[in-house]
């Protein structure tokens, strides 16, 4: 299986519950390796930017809002099927329908605050990772 990289956010609700640690030693227990990291909070421009595909979908504006409410941490996830592993890590985008033990079933909130993104396809991953860490070193293994 190929090596991969995903893009992970871990949301303002998350970061002020303090549980970014928790979040990570579940990704370090899948074998996804942290390979580039900062906090950041968004502007209105830059959520609206990275959720532009969003767009025209009916919670937008709730999206964007909750996304610069705080600051987010963002890390580049590197393993085997990093993509999928970290969505399956997540769980479903509404926590109420989110297995047992995922990390949207044990912090989230809503499905507005729901704790974390992560990129959705090798395509998708690729345009994350370099909308946060554009010409940025990335320490690879
Ligand atoms: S996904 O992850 O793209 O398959 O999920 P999707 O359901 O298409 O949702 C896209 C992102 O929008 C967020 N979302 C919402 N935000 C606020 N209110 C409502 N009702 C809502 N529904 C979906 C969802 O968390 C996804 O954000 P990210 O950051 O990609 O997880």
């Amino acid at each position: 299986m190929a090596l991969e990289r995903t893009l992970s956010i871990i949301k303002p609700d998350a970061v002020a519950k303090n549980v970014i640690g928790q979040i990570y030693s579940r990704f370090e227990a899948a074998g996804l390796k942290i390979v580039a990291a900062k906090m950041v909070h968004l502007s209105r421009r830059e959520a609206e930017t990275f959720y532009a595909v969003h767009r025209e979908r009916p919670f937008f504006k709730d999206l964007v809002d909750f996304m610069v409410s705080g600051p987010v941490m963002v890390q580049v996830l590197e393993g085997e099927n990093a993509i999928a592993k970290n969505r399956e890590l997540m769980g479903a985008t509404d926590p109420k329908k989110a297995a047992p033990g995922t990390i949207r079933a044990d912090f989230a909130d809503s499905i507005d605050a729901n704790a974390v993104h992560g990129s959705d396809g090798p395509d998708t991953a690729a345009a994350e990772i370099a909308f946060f860490f554009p010409g940025m070193a990335i320490y690879s293994r």
